[in-house]
């Protein structure tokens, strides 16, 4: 099978945001507890944050990190989890069944975002809550000094402002589960007056609507319009998040998934700019796509999972061949819409739906999604190049026209490099791509690294990495054309240096 891609600096789809590669940690299962924070693990610091962990997210090169929800966030009350320690309530979650000891909160949230080199995106309560509440929040973090919740900071040790300059209005306030789900007419509402609030106290900071839960809910759509209409001139994004699952094993379908996600994006930014049309507004919103991943190893086992014990194992899909494809072929989507997408978050960071994994008291791993994400968020960053691919398609289940090749490019001017990310549908077998570089003065492939193995089946643990990156060596440079060929079933990413 051949695939056919052109790269050319003059067609070009917009620069990537950094904060296209953040992620997302919730007080949820084993996220935050014996997570990215173990007090007694022998690489703990002296915060408790395990440094084993750290580094794993350091090389990720993460740079947001969403915080403290999820579902989790409309039934919390920010209050809990700063100050003394020994003051700090034992708390219901009753978004995930567990118990809540507070002993990490937002103050410790700050301190450890430093030490991963991420910028903090904090979502405020708009279940049980609302704007009064949300707007202290803001003070205590982002005021410097001399008013209530200022003082009450700095008397908590930390002296200096956080300086949040992204937050999330509430999270996923149309689904049934949420605690204190609101209509949209509600929401849209409450969101606008917190939106007041929140930015009269900084007006610096940058605001997140929720759009729906998913494509698939209900009101998507209706609900869009309506917040829209309540909050267009107080925000600056709106949310997406997606799930993709394989409960029929059927990878052909699942890895069409993508094109729904694509389809959604772009529906999403169509209302924006509907809404926009209507307003008569110079305002454009953007897209952040602050929970993606995929979702459903863990489903059954989360069932039998005892409530209310601190900490408990849950959300702990094992991910495999088949799953990092699909994440690629996410991450490939995302970069393809980059002019509207500006913040994504990888739902979530550790231990939950996670690429990196920690066992208690023990070592730290890497999933097999791990290695997508990391060569996106390392080498994808610069222009977005508009290369359509020429190649065979397939129908499946639920859709039609499926490319057997995913890809994308990113010139990185800085470093004089383009980069392809790509993924291979085919299962069966190799895609020979031929790729017009003619827009580009290219002097050699730096590296062709590839993702694959031939049981999709396949996964990582603490004790072996089936799953990871090896070079793949056959690329050559032809007068204006890098051949290369494409294994199937495989994430690749081909690096080629360019003349300034
Ligand atoms: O990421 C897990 C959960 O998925 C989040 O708490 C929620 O926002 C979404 O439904």
């Amino acid at each position: 099978m051949k695939a056919r891609i052109t790269l050319h600096r003059d067609f070009s789809i917009g620069e990537t945001d950094k904060r296209l590669y953040g992620s997302f940690i919730e007080h949820l299962g084993r996220a935050v507890y014996t997570g990215i924070y173990e007090a007694g693990h022998p690489q703990a610091d002296s915060a408790g944050f395990r440094d084993d962990v750290a580094q794993l997210i350091k090389e990720l090169d993460v740079t947001v990190v969403r915080y403290p929800g999820g579902n989790f966030v409309s039934g919390y009350n920010w209050e809990d989890g700063v100050g003394p320690l020994q003051n700090r309530p034992q708390r219901l979650n009753l978004s995930w069944n567990a118990k809540e000891s507070n002993h990490f909160g937002t103050n410790e949230f700050a301190a450890w975002t430093k030490k991963i080199n991420a910028e903090m995106m904090m979502a405020v309560n708009l279940g049980t809550r609302g704007a009064e509440a949300a707007g202290n929040l803001v003070e205590y973090c982002n005021f410097k000094s001399g008013s209530f919740y200022s003082d009450l900071r700095r008397s908590h040790g930390a002296e200096e402002p956080h300086g949040i300059k992204l937050w999330c209005l509430g999270n996923e306030m149309d689904g049934p589960w949420q605690i204190c789900s609101r209509t949209a007419y509600e929401y849209g509402r409450v969101a606008a007056e917190a939106a007041k609030i929140m930015k009269w106290t900084d007006p610096s900071i940058e605001l997140v609507a929720c759009g729906s839960s998913f494509a698939g809910m209900p009101t998507f759509g209706d609900w869009e319009i309506t917040v829209l209409d309540h909050v267009y001139d107080h925000v600056d994004y709106i949310s997406l998040h997606t799930y993709f699952a394989n409960r029929e094993n059927d990878i052909p379908n699942f890895l069409g998934r993508s094109l729904e996600m694509d389809k959604f994006i772009k529906t999403v930014a169509g209302i924006c700019d509907l809404v926009k049309l209507k307003k008569k507004s110079k305002k454009t919103i953007n897209l952040s796509f602050d929970e993606w991943n995929v979702w459903y190893h863990s489903n059954e086992a989360d069932k039998k999972i005892e409530k209310w014990q601190e900490a408990p194992p849950l959300l702990e899909d094992i991910y495999t061949m088949a799953d990092a494809l699909a994440a690629g072929c996410m991450l490939i989507t995302l970069l393809k819409n980059a002019d509207r997408v500006k913040i994504a978050c990888l739902a979530q960071l550790v231990n939950v739906i996670a690429p990196i994994m920690t066992e208690e008291n023990g070592r730290a791993w890497r999933q097999t999604i791990f290695y997508p994400f990391k060569q996106a968020s390392v080498y994808g960053r610069g222009t977005v190049l508009c290369c359509p691919v020429t190649t065979n398609t397939y129908d499946s289940k639920e859709f039609s026209g499926i490319p057997y090749l995913e890809a994308v490019a990113v010139h990185n001017y800085m470093k004089n490099e383009i980069v392809i990310f790509a993924v291979s549908r085919n299962l069966n077998e190799a895609i020979n791509l031929e790729a017009d570089i003619a827009g580009f003065n290219v002097t050699e492939i730096i590296e062709h690294s590839v993702l694959c193995n031939k049981d999709l089946n396949a996964s990582n643990s603490s004790l072996e990495e089936k799953v990871q990156p090896a070079v793949q060596q056959g690329g050559k440079l032809e007068k204006n054309t890098l051949i290369a060929s494409i294994p199937p079933a495989s994430w690749n990413m081909i690096r080629l240096k360019s003349a300034a």
